[in-house]
């Protein structure tokens, strides 16, 4: 059993380095040989690394509970303003689903399950296909894209834009709510940023407030109308529930579906020989998603906090800790999957990937992911032969995030079919 002395376990570089966050992958192997349960020192989360214990944590949640902490040092200032813009001016969110423990969250997670249904999701393929194709007929005769900012970004974006009552035309407007809701688990703010990013989180909350209203009143067939009369026998969700809802499936729908689409495909050029197998048997395209997801996992990380002093890993975790299960360390360790630095489309353990966690926390949105890449990539391959880098990438191509793996950008060149 390692002692609490044994957590000022050293790495070369910090993890919150920038290079490091970038390409983390190094770090993961040395964290699984010396130290699979890392207290980052600058913050004092607990960082577990190895498959089996993520998934003890996530299966665990009367000692790695979703409720939120306040973290060691309390709220600082400007969550404190942050929060205060709520209070005055919009709504202050109920604390729900992923951010709640059984039984409560059981409950939510039975009332949103009505909502994501497989029948629900595959309902919503032909507008998905719509949207890839269009974006794609607006690139495709140039020979050449940035593809992060020309399709990764505005496919889940426009969609969910659509499914929030907002028309694609809007989408610059739903894509400033959506950094928004976002800006405070990015980096650092300074109470005055906090409160410009509160402010136009509330202008969302208000759009959504009129939204909720009317389809109380005519019910439509899109997430918004199916959230709202989802309760059925159960009580109505409050507007505090409904705005904490939509913020979950905003912040937990768009960035990490970006970033597994931006990620897929420069997988796809840094191993053209994946890219020929995939060309040659497109029945591998399932599996080549997974394999993305598992190699490099779009959430890297959440967050539990330690409800009750916590054994794991060799680690002691005291009560009231923040911790992180890292799925993308999780999905590279080498007792679970065969050579996890190699991107093989071929695997046959894929089914083993918690990209998408585990337990009653499961992505809700995963059918759903999985249908917008699934018409990203088939749309792809059908239309763009000889893929290719245009430009060399940034040193660190990705934003820098403590959780997500959005890229920055990607300049790709192609011809046409
Ligand atoms: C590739 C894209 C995605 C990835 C990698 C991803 C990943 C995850 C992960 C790892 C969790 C577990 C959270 C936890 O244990 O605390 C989660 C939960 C969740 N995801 Fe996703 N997600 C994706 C797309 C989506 C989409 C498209 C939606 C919906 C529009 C969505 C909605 C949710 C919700 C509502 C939860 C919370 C479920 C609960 O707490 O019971 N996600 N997701």
């Amino acid at each position: 059993m390692r002692s609490m002395a044994d957590e000022l376990f050293e790495l070369e570089e910090s993890f919150l380095d920038p290079a490091v966050q970038d390409d983390p992958f190094d770090t993961y192997t040395t964290l699984h040989e010396k130290c699979p349960v890392y207290k980052v020192p600058e913050n004092g989360l607990y960082m577990v690394t190895k498959y089996e214990d993520v998934r003890e944590v996530l299966t665990t949640p009367s000692i790695y509970s979703s409720r939120p902490g306040t973290g060691a040092g309390g709220l600082n200032e400007a969550s404190k303003a942050h929060a205060q813009v709520f209070q005055e001016k919009g709504w202050v969110k109920g604390r729900t689903l992923q951010r709640t423990d059984p039984p409560e969250h059981s409950h939510y997670r039975k009332i949103l399950g009505r909502v994501f249904t497989n029948r629900a999701v595959e309902g919503m393929i032909p507008r998905i296909d719509e949207i890839t194709h269009s974006l794609i007929d607006q690139f495709i005769d140039r020979g050449q894209c940035e593809f992060v900012s020309e399709f990764a970004l505005p496919l889940p974006g426009i969609f969910i834009c659509e499914q929030l009552g907002l028309p694609a035309e809007e989408y610059e407007t739903f894509k400033k709510w959506a950094d928004a809701m976002l800006a405070m688990s990015q980096r650092p703010l300074s109470p005055d940023e906090a409160v410009i990013q509160a402010e136009y989180e509330v202008e969302a909350q208000h759009h959504l407030a009129r939204e909720f209203e009317k389809r109380r009143e005519e019910p439509t067939d899109d997430l918004i109308s199916a959230l709202v009369h989802a309760h059925q026998e159960d009580e109505p969700f409050t507007m505090e529930e409904l705005q904490d809802l939509m913020h979950q499936l905003v912040t937990g729908g768009f960035e990490t579906t970006t970033a597994a689409i931006g990620t897929s495909m420069w997988l796809l050029l840094r191993y053209p020989d994946q890219m020929q197998k995939l060309r040659d048997d497109r029945s591998l395209q399932k599996n080549f998603i997974e394999e993305s997801l598992r190699f490099d996992s779009p959430v890297a990380g959440l967050w539990r906090t330690a409800a009750c002093p916590a054994e794991i890993g060799g680690a002691s975790i005291p009560e009231g800790s923040a911790v992180m299960p890292r799925f993308a360390a999780a999905n590279r360790d080498a007792e679970v999957f065969e050579s996890p630095e190699v991107f093989d489309i071929t695997r046959e353990d894929l089914h083993k990937h918690v990209a998408f966690g585990l337990g009653s926390h499961f992505c809700m949105g995963a059918s759903l992911a999985r249908a917008e890449l699934m018409s990203a990539f088939t749309a792809i391959l059908d239309r763009m032969d000889n893929i290719r880098l245009a430009k060399p990438l940034d040193d660190n191509p990705h934003k820098f995030s403590f959780f997500l793996r959005p890229m920055k950008e990607l300049h790709i060149e192609f011809d046409k079919i």
